[in-house]
C-alpha cells in the first residue's frame, strides 16, 4: 500500500470496480506477455459468453489491503506466471510479498479475513525449472489460508512440456462451468463486441508530427526521451560496435556493444538487458495483406478504448504499418483460441467451417497448424487460399500478443565498462520440418540486420529479410536499438577471494565473460582473486569457440587463478559435454565447494542445466561418500544459500 497512485488513477480496486460497473476483475502477473494475454482472453470470453462485466488489471497498478472489501457477488481471477527460480514476475512482486506475508492485514478486519473473496486461479510455469508454478501454488495457498473461496481448480500451464496453450484451454472450460453454476450465469450465443474503436483519420498523414510511427511514447515522439528508462520506456541506444563471433559460415552469433552513456541507465555484472525488436518487413507485409490493409498501411488511425478499463497497448494516432511492425507479435505460433475467434470473419463458408474445426479440435489443429509452425497470417493465407479477411481491427489488437522485448544476459563487467553493455546472441534460425522456409527468430535476425548495416553491407537483408533500421522517421543516424536493463540476482560473491566455478556452454557463456572480465580487473587493481574455473562447451574449435582469443588475455592477468575447460561436442567420436568434464574433475570441484566456492550455471534450461545439477549431486555423493539422496539435499541447500546460482532459459 506504499505506492502512490499515478496521476488521476486510483489504486483502490474496489472503487475502480464500482466506478466502472465491473463484476469480474482479472489480475495478471506477467513477464513475457503470455499471462497478460491469457488474462485478456478470459476477460473477452467472460463478456461474450456470460455477459460478465470484466476488466483486466496489472497487479502493479493496485493495492491489496482492501481485497476483503470486494463484494462477494464479484469475481477475482489471478493469472500468474512464475519467473526464473520460482520468483514472481516484476509486476507481481509487491502483491506476492503482501499476500504471502506473515503479518498480512486487511481494511475490514473480517474473520476469516477474505471470507468475501471468490476467486479463480491459473498459473503459467515451466517444469524444467526447480520451482514449478510456485507463484500460483503459493498464492492459492495463501488465499485459502485467509479464507477466500476458490471456484474450480487452480490451473497450471507448462511451457516446459510445450503444452501451455492446451493446458490453459483444458482448464478454462470446467472453470467457466463452475463459475456459471456458482454465480447463476446463463451462457449466451457468443457475440463479438470490440473493445477498441479504430477511426481512420483523413485529416492526418504519416508525416504529421503528432503521428507515432514506432516511437514508444510521447517523450520519444517529441524527441526528448528522458529517463527513467525501464520496461515502459526503453532507451534508444547507439550500438557502438558489433561483430560476428562464429567462424562457421552457416550459423551466426553476434557480439554487440550497446552504448548507454547518453542515458542514466546503469547495470551490474550479471544483469539482463532487454532488446525491443522490430518485425521483418516480409511478415509485416504478409499480415497487412491478408487483412486487406496492404494499400492502407500508411493510413493514420486513432485507437480509443470503448470501455474505461481497457488500455490501448500502443500510442496513437499511428499507422497500421507502425502498429504491426512495432507492437504485435506477428511471427509467433498462432493460438487455437484466436483461430476460433476469427472463424466468424472468414471470407467464405468453406473457410469458416475449416477455421471452426481448427479452433475446436486440438489434434486437427496440431496436425494442420502446429506441425507447420504457422503464424497467424501464414495460417489465414493458407486456409482461405489467398482471399483477404475482413476482420475488425480491434479484434486484432485484442487477439495478437503485444510484441515482447527479448532478454540477454549481459556479457560485460560493469566494473570494466559501466556505460557499455555487451551482448552475446546466437541468431535463431531453425529448419522446421513441415515448414518450407526456415523459421527466423524476430529479435536476433533484427540484430543481425543492424550488425550488417553497421559494418557497411550496402544491402543489409539477411536471408532476404528487410528491417526498418533507422527507426521511425529516420530519426537516428548510426545504428540504434531500444533497450532497458533488468536487474538479476545472478551475482559474483562480494568477496573476490572466494573461488567460483562457472558452467556455460554456448551462449550460456555470456554472463561469465562479464564475470571473468571483472575478476581480471579486480586482480589488476591488486585484489586477491580466488580460483576462477569456467566450463565452456561448443561444437568444434574452428566453428563456435566463443571469445577464444579473449580468454588468453584474461589468463595473462589472472595466471593460474583462471582456468578454461572446453568441451568440444563434435570433434571426437563421442559427444563431450560440460558435465562430462565436470565429472572428470570431481575431486577438485568437491574441494572447491568445500571451500565455499560459488557454483554458476547459465544457458539451456531444458537439458543442460538439469544434467549439470544431477552431475553435481553425483560428484558430491562420490567424493563425500554420502548417499545420492543426501547429496541432492546438499545441492538444494547450496541453491537456497545462493551458493548455486542459475541464469537459464528455454
Ligand atoms: P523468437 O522469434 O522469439 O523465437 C524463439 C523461438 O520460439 C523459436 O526458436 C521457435 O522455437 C519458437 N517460435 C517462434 N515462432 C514460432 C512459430 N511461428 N512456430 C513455431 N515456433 C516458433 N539468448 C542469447 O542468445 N544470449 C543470451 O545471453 C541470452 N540470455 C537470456 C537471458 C534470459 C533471462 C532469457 C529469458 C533469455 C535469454 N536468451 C539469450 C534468449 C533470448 O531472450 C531469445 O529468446 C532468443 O534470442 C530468441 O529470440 P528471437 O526473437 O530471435 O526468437
Ligand atoms: P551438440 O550440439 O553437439 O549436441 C553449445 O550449444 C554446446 O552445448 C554444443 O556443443 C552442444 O552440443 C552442447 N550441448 C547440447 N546439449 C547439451 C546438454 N544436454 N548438456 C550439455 N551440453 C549440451
Amino acid at each position: 500500500a506504499t505506492n502512490t497512485a499515478k496521476a488521476g488513477k486510483t489504486r483502490n480496486i474496489v472503487q475502480k470496480m464500482e466506478e466502472s460497473g465491473k463484476n469480474c476483475i482479472i489480475f495478471y502477473g506477467s513477464q513475457t506477455g503470455t499471462a497478460e494475454d491469457y488474462a485478456s482472453r478470459l476477460a473477452k470470453e467472460g463478456k461474450s459468453r456470460f455477459g460478465l462485466e470484466t476488466m483486466v488489471a496489472d497487479l502493479e497498478d493496485y493495492d491489496f489491503d482492501n481485497l476483503d472489501a470486494i463484494p462477494s457477488d464479484k469475481i477475482v481471477m489471478f493469472v500468474l506466471a512464475t519467473y526464473g527460480e520460482g520468483e514472481p514476475t516484476d509486476n507481481a512482486v509487491e502483491f506476492y510479498e503482501f499476500i504471502t506475508g506473515e503479518d498480512v492485514s486487511f481494511s475490514q478486519g473480517n474473520d476469516p479475513p477474505l471470507d468475501n473473496l471468490h476467486y479463480v486461479a491459473f498459473g503459467l510455469g515451466n517444469n524444467t525449472y526447480e520451482h514449478y508454478n510456485s507463484m500460483v501454488r503459493n498464492v492459492n495457498k495463501a488465499l485459502e489460508k485467509l479464507g477466500a473461496h476458490r471456484i474450480g481448480e487452480a490451473g497450471e500451464g507448462d511451457d516446459g512440456a510445450g503444452t501451455m496453450e492446451e493446458d490453459f484451454l483444458a482448464w478454462k472450460d470446467p472453470m467457466w462451468a463452475a463459475l456459471a453454476a456458482k454465480m447463476g450465469l446463463e451462457e449466451r450465443e457468443a457475440v463479438y463486441e470490440p473493445i477498441f474503436s479504430v477511426v481512420e483519420r483523413e485529416d492526418l498523414t504519416k508525416d504529421s508530427p503528432e503521428v507515432y510511427l514506432g516511437e514508444p511514447n510521447k517523450m520519444h515522439l517529441e524527441g526528448a526521451a528522458k529517463g527513467p528508462f525501464n520496461a515502459h520506456n526503453p532507451y534508444i541506444a547507439p550500438i557502438a560496435e558489433s561483430h560476428e563471433l562464429f567462424s562457421a559460415k552457416d550459423r551466426n552469433c553476434l557480439h554487440m556493444e550497446i552504448d548507454v552513456s547518453g542515458s542514466n541507465l546503469t547495470y551490474q555484472t550479471g544483469d539482463h538487458v532487454a532488446v525491443w525488436p522490430t518485425n521483418p518487413g516480409e511478415e509485416v507485409d504478409r499480415f497487412l495483406n491478408v487483412f486487406g490493409l496492404g494499400s492502407k498501411r500508411d493510413t493514420v488511425v486513432t485507437v480509443k478504448p470503448l470501455e474505461p478499463t481497457a488500455k490501448v497497448p500502443f500510442p496513437t494516432p499511428t499507422t497500421y504499418d507502425a502498429i504491426v511492425r512495432y507492437h504485435m507479435e506477428i511471427c509467433a505460433p498462432v493460438s487455437r483460441q484466436f483461430v476460433a475467434t476469427l472463424a466468424p470473419f472468414a471470407p467464405d463458408n468453406e473457410t469458416k467451417a475449416e477455421m471452426t474445426k481448427l479452433g475446436g479440435d486440438k489434434d486437427y489443429f496440431h496436425e494442420k497448424v502446429n506441425a507447420h509452425h504457422l503464424n497467424i497470417a501464414r495460417l489465414l493465407e493458407s486456409v482461405s487460399k489467398g482471399k483477404t479477411w475482413n476482420v475488425p481491427f480491434s479484434a486484432l489488437i485484442e487477439g495478437v500478443t503485444k510484441l515482447q522485448p527479448r532478454y540477454y544476459s549481459i556479457s560485460s563487467s560493469s566494473l570494466v565498462q559501466p556505460k557499455k553493455i555487451s551482448i552475446t546472441a546466437v541468431v535463431e534460425t531453425q529448419i522446421l520440418p513441415g515448414r518450407e522456409d526456415p523459421f527466423r527468430g524476430v529479435a536476433t535476425n533484427y540484430l543481425l540486420a543492424l550488425k550488417e548495416k553497421q559494418n557497411g553491407d550496402p544491402n543489409p537483408t539477411p536471408f532476404g529479410l528487410s528491417y526498418e533500421i533507422t527507426g521511425p522517421r529516420n530519426k537516428y543516424d548510426g545504428i540504434h536499438v531500444p533497450v532497458h536493463v533488468r536487474h538479476s540476482n545472478f551475482k559474483l560473491p562480494s568477496d573476490p577471494s572466494k573461488p567460483v566455478i562457472m558452467v556455460g556452454p554456448g551462449t550460456g557463456v555470456a554472463p561469465f565473460r562479464g564475470f571473468v572480465q571483472e575478476r581480471a580487473k579486480l586482480a589488476e587493481n591488486g585484489e586477491n582473486v580466488g580460483k576462477t574455473i569456467l566450463f565452456f562447451g561448443c561444437r568444434r574449435r574452428n566453428e563456435d569457440f566463443l571469445y577464444e582469443k579473449e580468454w588468453e588475455e584474461y589468463k595473462k592477468i589472472l595466471g593460474d587463478k583462471f582456468e578454461l575447460v572446453v568441451a568440444f561436442s563434435r570433434e571426437g567420436p563421442k559427444k563431450v559435454y560440460v558435465q562430462h568434464l565436470l565429472k572428470e574433475r570431481a575431486k577438485e570441484i568437491n574441494e572447491l565447494l568445500e571451500q565455499k566456492a560459488f557454483f554458476y550455471v547459465c544457458g539451456d534450461a531444458a537439458n543442460m542445466a538439469r544434467e549439470v545439477n544431477a552431475v553435481l549431486g553425483q560428484i558430491i555423493s562420490e567424493q563425500r561418500g554420502v548417499p545420492e539422496t543426501k547429496a541432492e539435499e546438499i545441492v538444494k541447500n547450496m541453491r537456497a544459500a545462493n551458493q548455486y546460482q542459475e541464469d537459464v532459459w528455454s
